[in-house]
């Protein structure tokens, strides 16, 4: 679990964060991936089915984000299939256009397909970034694919993988994503991280939960701060339930991290790291976009989302946005009920203006 700023605390409390108005508490040193540097060093994670181009043009827009990332894409579906698969053409929309630093990140198992895809990612798309997911716990890609967090259990294959593609992307850095192992039983992020560097990875990103918890449970910190003597040279990246900007800090004040990586918390709070961005450098802290300007970006995320995928699968695209962006007001409840048979613009647009929730729940939503 992360702790905050106050040495003793277990559970995060924003009463014990740093004084935001009296300057950095402590200095957070450049984060440096190969020779991209990313400053803040707070990253914004790849989640497959939501980091597409709109949410990240929206989070980008707010700033605060050092790198942003795609999608996870599947090696396979781009390289194998002529043309590339449907759904991976869809998760590079954008790709090619939009401002840099951008991460891509792809799975498989076999090195030499990786290195072909990332070698098209980093030559013909030009991406800053080319992530390999060894974390993905998923069904269809640990246990059916071998691919993902199954390859945990396997640092030669992690070795033979991440030379490959490192020799095939060069200049252009090669980074990894793990979690800390498949089960409670079989941790190995310590051995997998040291051939992930040893292999020529330019920096690693740990999940503090082993595949098979998912999402249950909580991060644990303590062991992704003890990859930190492991590592000798690369940076890394911690990554686990940082939702406020004081969790950033603390992250690195109290586990050594040289980045942070948030992903879920920003789904609906695309501000978040431009909020943490701030308190990591000791300044006052950055409020939160008004209901009725929240109102407003999700709509906006909202046309971007149609015109890419047209009304009908846009506007189903867009219910579980939109769950986000409520998520945790009064009134949340009634409002995902009401978004979740929504299938045109028309419909959406009159349900967020009725119904989007305007107030915060205190502490639970009473609807
Ligand atoms: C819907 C969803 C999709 C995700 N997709 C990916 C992915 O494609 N690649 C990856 O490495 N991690 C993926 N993750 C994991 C996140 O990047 C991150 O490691 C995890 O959510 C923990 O961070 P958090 O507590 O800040 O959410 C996904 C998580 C969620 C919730």
């Amino acid at each position: 679990m992360i702790v905050d700023t106050s040495a003793t605390s277990e559970t995060p409390t924003e009463s014990t964060a740093p004084d935001p108005t009296s300057g950095p508490a402590f200095s957070v040193k450049p984060l440096r991936i190969g020779p991209l540097v990313v400053d803040p060093p707070i990253l914004q994670a790849p989640m497959a089915g939501f980091t597409n181009y709109a949410y990240r043009s929206i989070v980008r827009e707010f700033g605060g984000t050092g790198l942003q990332a795609t999608e996870m894409i599947s090696a396979e579906g781009f390289v194998r299939l002529t043309g590339g698969l449907k759904s991976t053409v869809e998760r590079l929309w954008g790709v090619k256009d939009e401002a840099r630093p951008l991460a891509v990140q792809m799975w498989d198992n076999d090195p030499e397909l990786l290195a072909e895809c990332g070698k098209k990612l980093a030559f013909e798309y030009g991406v800053s970034v080319v992530d390999l997911n060894f974390g993905c716990p998923v069904r269809k890609i640990s246990e059916k694919s071998h691919s993902g967090s199954y390859l945990l259990r396997d640092p030669q294959r992690v070795g033979a993988i991440v030379s490959r593609v490192v020799q095939a992307c060069a200049p252009v850095p090669v980074t990894a994503k793990i979690r800390l192992g498949c089960t409670h039983d079989c941790i190995t992020a310590k051995s997998i991280a040291r051939v992930i560097e040893d292999s020529g990875a330019a920096a690693l990103t740990v999940h503090g939960r082993v595949a098979a918890d998912f999402f249950k449970g909580s991060a644990d910190w303590d062991k992704i701060a003890e990859l930190k003597s492991v590592l000798k040279t690369i940076p890394l990246i911690g990554n686990g339930d940082i939702d406020t900007p004081e969790k950033v800090v603390a992250a690195f004040k109290n586990y050594g991290v040289d980045g942070v990586m948030i992903a879920r918390a920003a789904l609906g709070k695309p501000w978040l790291f431009k909020q943490a961005a701030a308190a990591l450098r000791g300044e006052a802290p950055v409020p939160e976009p008004t209901p009725l300007e929240q109102r407003d970006i999700l709509l906006r995320h909202q046309v971007m989302v149609v015109k890419r995928f047209g009304e009908e699968r846009g506007n189903v695209l867009m219910r579980r946005y939109a769950c986000c962006y409520a998520q945790g007001r009064r009134g949340a409840r009634d409002f995902r009920y009401a978004i979740s048979k929504c299938d045109t613009s028309e419909h959406f647009i009159t349900i967020v203006n009725e119904k989007f929730p305007m107030e915060h729940a205190e502490k639970v939503d009473w609807n």
